[in-house]
């Protein structure tokens, strides 16, 4: 089967969001995690809910309000990367589109202890294991790849070559390249690349106006 690299509208398509932290627990109350607020994410997932899509979001653990479940709108909730990756796995047969918008944690804990940590000791080192890479499994070939991956990069510095290197290297079609200072933030820009050598640029706007801006670019494209 041929598939389509654009899509028109999103009408009744089983779209997957991954969106938040993950918390990476070394004890039973202490963990890695980071600032990720989840509101890009929701605010994407809300939107393609809007736009008439049946969407799948996989929610890390987020300060504010979770959206409320409706008729086209469920939400997992997470805690650690290895979790999320398995609910995306689960869910993944059928979908179209997949937005990895969470904000993964790279490594986890080598051991999990049971009980709370005690004693301070001056010196102390944490095994990390690498934890796997979810947008990268979910865009490999296979009769499961949805027909369009966006991911986004969070950038400190070299913001496009860094999103493109990572577009290239996870195998995306779409990356959503914006910069460290929309970490938990209400506000930010974007500039979307496409594998396809396309640019977009998005001006500095609140998330959910951020969010209807991506899904436009998007999907204001012809059908192929
Ligand atoms: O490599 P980096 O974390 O900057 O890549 C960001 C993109 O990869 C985001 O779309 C994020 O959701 C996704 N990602 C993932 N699993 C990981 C790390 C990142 O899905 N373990």
């Amino acid at each position: 089967m041929r598939v389509s690299k654009y899509f028109n509208n999103l009408r009744d398509k089983k779209v997957m969001i991954t969106a938040g932290p993950t918390r990476e627990h070394w004890d039973p109350v202490r963990f890695l995690s980071n600032g990720s607020s989840g509101q890009m994410g929701v605010a994407l997932a809300l939107e393609a809910a809007r736009l008439g899509a049946n969407v799948t979001l996989i929610l890390g653990p987020i300060p504010g309000p979770i959206p409320r479940k409706r008729k086209n709108l469920r939400v997992l909730r997470v805690v650690s990367a290895e979790e999320m990756d398995e609910k995306v796995q689960e869910y993944l047969p059928g979908t179209r589109v997949f937005v990895g918008a969470a904000a993964v944690a790279d490594y986890r804990p080598a051991v999990i202890l049971r009980q709370k940590i005690k004693g301070k000791p001056e010196k102390t080192t944490l095994n990390l294991l690498r934890n796997p890479d979810i947008i990268a499994k979910v865009a490999k070939r296979g009769p499961n790849r949805p027909s369009v991956v966006i991911g986004f990069a969070l950038e400190t510095q070299d913001v496009l070559e860094n999103a493109s290197d990572k577009l290239r290297d996870k195998g995306l079609d779409w990356i959503v390249a914006n910069r460290e200072t929309n970490l938990g933030a209400p506000e930010g820009s974007a500039t979307l690349l496409s594998r396809w050598q396309e640019r977009m640029a998005i001006g500095h706007m609140t998330k959910e106006r951020l969010a209807k801006q991506i899904w436009k670019a998007l999907l204001d494209r012809p059908a192929l």
